[in-house]
């Protein structure tokens, strides 16, 4: 037990909440991808569904969704964001009863979803299929954290907040603002309850909550990772800072707008389709400025990629990031959306950002972390870091080649007519002509999760020879560049 008193407490970190978001961010890895392996096998072969109700495709989907995005991803922001405002504000978290507070009442609400998404309780809005009892719950953590947060902001001993602050920030005050407004609902009882928006309000609310949820949860707020964690592993300043302020406010601004490419040819407005298009498109000009951004910081340490697989997830992250940020701009095209909606495509899109970025920067930044938070060097077994960084690669490579190809097969069936106008293929075929790559699909998300079990267990090990102690904070020196904070 610690014995530190209250005013040594004030001159150090408080690192324990960092721990346990880290610890659970592998946990939940675990078990979220575990879901999606499984019901990649439920796709290949629906008997696996073996006739329980909880366990059915249509009940796992959603907490898969959930558990890898807000458990794992959450998890993992959580921690990334604590440790970095302590640092780069040079000051001990705001109050720490209430950082206490949003790790317990995250780790209920994780656990409630894991309860209600299996017995089919459902607001049957896509990431956002909670009832109504745990949105309140989500909104008063939330509304805790962003305390949290910005409380430690207030109290920072340095001048400037340090860009990957400012992304935090942004993520923090928009998905509040997103979960509020989007989960807003009529209660019926205690378990059901009905949006407040009808028709078509509904689904643009919803999915301006849904894009948003990519824009600001999966993707600035782990920006913010990006921007702390590449510098410090590189050692090497951010390549240029100027740009990354840039890059904030524009990505900022436009994703907002770009909702609708995911209504398109719907009763939606057709002008707000293009609208929804037209932003998608510009988007990409802010997505690749960041990742220029975040690997041009290793501009003259390059060499360093060779040995060091930590860097190495981080970078190879940004490249997915890259990737996934130029194929969703010409996916929002209408025409070349006619061909992708409602096939593998989108599904290998999704995967693209959620595996190669969102998976491979947190678990760079949590490999980062581990060690340090365990007073190690370095983390137990390097060479298993390495393991995992390929097997989870290929994993990658094996899920997203199989589902765009899948996609496109998909949409050319499903379009594909005879002269006399009829259809050249029944569904049934499209899905039949599936099935080799639903089989890769499965073969490739086993291998991302072997990755993870490799860095489960490299994490227990870790924390099995290490041991949590305080870490001083640092006096300031007038000229600290927080970036190297
Ligand atoms: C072992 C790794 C994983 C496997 C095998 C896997 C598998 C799957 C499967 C089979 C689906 C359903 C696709 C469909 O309905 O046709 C799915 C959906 C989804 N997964 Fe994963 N997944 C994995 C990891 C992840 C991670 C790490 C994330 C996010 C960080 C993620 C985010 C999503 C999302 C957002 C969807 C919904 C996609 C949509 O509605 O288009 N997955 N996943
Ligand atoms: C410039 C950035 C991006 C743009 C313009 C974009 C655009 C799109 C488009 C057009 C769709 C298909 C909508 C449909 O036909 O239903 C889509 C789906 C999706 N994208 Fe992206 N994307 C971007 C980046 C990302 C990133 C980085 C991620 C993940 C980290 C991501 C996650 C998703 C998810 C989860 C869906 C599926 C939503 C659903 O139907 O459930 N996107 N995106």
């Amino acid at each position: 037990m610690s014995v530190t008193t209250k005013t040594s407490q004030s001159a150090v970190y408080n690192d324990k909440v960092v721990r346990q978001f880290t610890i659970m961010t592998v946990v939940w890895g675990v078990v979220g991808m575990l879901v999606g392996v499984i019901i990649a096998a439920q796709l290949t072969w629906p008997e696996l569904n073996l006739g329980i109700e909880w366990l059915s495709y249509g009940r796992l989907r959603p907490l898969h969704t959930n558990a890898v995005i807000f458990a794992f991803g959450g998890c993992g922001l959580f921690a990334a964001s604590y440790y970095v405002v302590q640092r780069t504000c040079q000051t001990r978290i705001f109050s720490d009863g209430l950082a206490a507070f949003t790790f317990w009442g995250w780790q209920l609400v994780i656990v409630l979803a894991a309860i209600t998404l299996p017995m089919g309780l459902t607001q049957g809005k896509e990431y956002a299929e909670l009832e109504w009892p745990i949105d309140i719950l989500i909104a008063v953590v939330w509304v805790a954290y962003a305390v949290v947060f910005f409380g430690t902001i207030g109290k920072r001993k340095v001048r400037h907040i340090y860009v990957a602050n400012w992304f935090f920030g942004a993520f923090i005050l928009a998905v509040a603002m997103l979960h509020i407004v989007n989960s807003a609902a009529l209660p019926v009882d205690g378990f059901k309850s009905y949006s407040a928006y009808a028709g078509v309000q509904d689904a643009m609310v919803q999915w301006w909550y849904g894009h948003n949820a990519v824009g600001f949860f999966l993707t600035a707020g782990f920006l913010g990772m990006m921007y702390y964690f590449i510098p410090k592993q590189a050692e090497r300043p951010v390549y240029s800072y100027r740009l990354s302020i840039v890059h904030f406010w524009a990505l900022i601004f436009t994703y907002m707008w770009a909702g609708p490419h995911h209504l398109h040819y719907t009763a939606l407005p057709d002008w707000t389709q293009s609208v929804g298009m037209v932003f998608s498109l510009i988007l990409l000009a802010p997505s690749w400025g960041g990742m220029i951004n975040g690997i041009m910081t290793l501009s003259g340490a390059w060499h360093k990629l060779r040995d060091d697989p930590i860097l190495r997830f981080l970078i190879v992250s940004l490249s997915f990031y890259g990737m996934s940020t130029f194929e969703g701009p010409m996916m929002s095209i209408k025409t070349v959306n006619a061909l992708s909606h409602y096939t593998d495509w989108t599904v290998g899109h999704v995967h693209s950002g959620a595996l190669g970025w969102v998976g491979l920067v947190t678990m760079g930044s949590m490999y980062y972390l581990i060690p340090r938070l365990y007073g190690q060097k370095k983390m137990y077994s390097v060479p298993a870091i390495e393991l995992h960084f390929w097997v989870a690669t290929i994993g990658i490579v094996l899920y997203i080649a199989a589902m765009w190809i899948a996609g496109v097969m998909q949409g050319l069936m499903w379009r594909s007519i005879n002269p006399d106008g009829s259809l050249t293929y029944t569904f049934v075929e499209s899905v039949k002509a599936t099935y080799p790559f639903y089989v890769i699909r499965l073969l490739g998300g086993l291998l991302y999760l072997g990755g993870m079990l490799v860095m489960a267990w490299n994490t227990f090990m870790t924390v099995r020879n290490g041991r949590s102690q305080d870490v001083q904070i640092p006096a300031l020196k007038p000229d600290l560049n927080p970036a190297h904070a």
